[in-house]
């Protein structure tokens, strides 16, 4: 693999091309930015699915300028069984090391993969026998989920041959303890979808996207009713099968939402501290992997992060997705990942319009920058972004005492960003808010705003998500959120 020379030549081309399979809000944000589809080689960009990036890995020779939405083996991140193969690899060596650190590597529930871990998977069930899942290492969507509590429920599993770990067609499971008490909205369960990007391994550079998803389940939460996998698992594919989805809504609310209603019942700190340790569990997990991640300066990746809480407001990490769902089920998420794809090429960066001391980018603020965790600027209440309103200035820089600090960090490894002179250079107020309006998309937002009709469109003021706002009547500027069912309007 070729590596970026130094010079970072740039794509001749008029307009951008991007090449990708997909046909959803990855293909309407491309063409929305002006860029031209390609299917031969001639691409700045490739969108590809997982399945088809190791041929373009392997047969392709990338040239300085195109960029790929894969890093090589993210599966180390992304695959069930590797994800905790990893998780449990980095606590090791904290403990090694004696570091305190480690004590903050419980955020994962404890995880066995099958057929391998068996006799410590029993050993385990032995002194804790709960109520465990049972997730195929390779699907996803819900595929191939069982819960169970007694040993002789995973027989029939055992039963089939595929299991041995000899064969090489063995089905690979991963074995979890079952989080029974879930923080439930109007009694229903929920795990919360939310964006990362990382646009480099080595240094670790991190951006967190403010907004995301609920996914609700749309009956009520029963832990005692283990055979009914809608109760238990709240991926859409599950969910609108059912005769109870909530087709307007989606299942789905805002983050922004969750945000206002957790607020107003439990007050900003918990919140706050709730939405902090979320955002520790992304760069930890991101941590974990970057000794094995093979970095390429032509990759970055939108990872979908599946994240749960207890009613003890203790987040769990579910799991890790390479390929996060861009098909929209609703307008609001129609725009809420057009929006997000729009700030990814901002900062992904193919016109090259950044500066390189951007800190927020649309929704997106950087939380890693070359392997420093940032601190939210001093005067905010919150100490993390996320559920935060989404500004229409669409850039923020980093403050010039910072730039001079990052400047003063010489054994940083030069990034892209220090490398283009983001460190020290200074630039007037009039020419930086020239820049911030120009190019980068202030009116590609307001596009992507232009929600068809029915939908809010998902700005600060729009706090309210799937049955929210829109759906129940709620005004544009109401401050209470409504849950996806519309159920709780008065709460707090
Ligand atoms: N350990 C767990 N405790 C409680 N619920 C879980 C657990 N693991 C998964 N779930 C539920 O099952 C859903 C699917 O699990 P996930 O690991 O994300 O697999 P998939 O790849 O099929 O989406 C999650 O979205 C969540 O609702
Ligand atoms: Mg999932």
């Amino acid at each position: 693999m070729s590596k970026v020379s130094a010079d970072e030549k740039k794509s001749s081309h008029q307009p951008l091309r991007f090449k990708t399979n997909f046909r959803n809000t990855i293909y309407e944000a491309l063409k929305e930015r002006g860029w031209k589809e390609t299917e031969g080689e001639d691409w700045d960009l490739n969108w590809a699915e997982r399945d088809i990036m190791y041929e373009v890995f392997d047969t392709g020779h990338f040239q300085s300028f195109q960029r790929i939405n894969h890093f090589r083996n993210d599966r180390e991140l992304c695959r069930k069984d590797l994800l905790a193969k990893n998780l449990k690899k980095r606590k090791r060596q904290l403990i090694k090391e004696n570091d305190p650190e480690a004590d903050n590597y419980d955020f994962w529930p404890t995880t066995y993969v099958l057929p391998g871990d068996y006799p410590l998977f029993v050993e385990e069930f032995k002194r804790s026998p709960e109520v465990w899942i049972m997730k195929p290492i390779s699907k996803s969507q819900g595929k191939g989920i069982f819960m169970f509590t007694k040993l002789q429920q995973i027989n029939k599993w055992k039963s089939d041959s595929r299991w041995k770990p000899e064969r090489e067609d063995a089905e690979a499971y991963v074995v979890q303890k079952y989080i029974m008490n879930p923080f439930c909205v109007g009694g229903q369960k929920f795990d919360m979808r939310l964006y990362a990007l990382c646009t480099s391994y080595t240094p670790l550079n991190v951006w967190f996207y403010r907004s995301g998803f609920c996914r609700f389940s749309s009956q009520r939460y029963d832990p005692s009713d283990l055979d009914n996998e809608a109760v238990h698992l709240t991926n859409v594919a599950i969910q609108k099968k059912l005769d109870t989805y909530d087709s307007v809504s989606g299942g789905k609310w805002e983050i922004r939402g969750l945000k206002m209603y957790l607020m107003s019942r439990y007050g900003i700190a918990a919140v706050d501290k709730l939405f902090h340790d979320i955002q520790m569990i992304i760069i930890r997990s991101l941590q974990s992997v970057q000794q094995v991640m093979i970095s390429d300066k032509h990759c970055f990746e939108l990872y979908g992060f599946d994240i749960m809480f207890d009613d003890n407001f203790k987040p769990w990490l579910i799991e890790v997705n390479a390929s996060p769902s861009l098909t929209a089920n609703t307008p609001e998420d129609r725009l809420l990942k057009i929006k997000l794809l729009t700030s990814v090429m901002d900062i992904v960066d193919l016109e090259g319009a950044m500066k390189g001391n951007e800190v927020r980018v649309g929704g997106f603020d950087l939380i890693v920058d070359a392997g420093q965790i940032r601190k939210v600027a001093g005067s905010s209440v919150y100490s993390c972004m996320l559920g935060a309103e989404i500004p229409r200035e669409n850039v923020e820089r980093k403050p010039r005492d910072e730039i001079a600090e990052t400047a003063d960090q010489t054994k940083l490894p030069t990034s892209k960003r220090t490398a283009r002179g983001g460190g020290g250079e200074q630039e007037s107020k009039e020419s930086r808010d020239k820049r911030t309006n120009s190019r980068i998309s202030q009116n590609r937002i307001q596009r992507a705003n232009n929600a068809p009709s029915g939908a809010t469109p998902i700005t600060g003021s729009s706090l309210g998500a799937g049955g929210g706002s829109g759906a129940s009547g709620g005004g544009r500027n109401k401050r209470i959120p409504a849950t996806p069912q519309g159920r709780l309007k008065n709460f707090g």
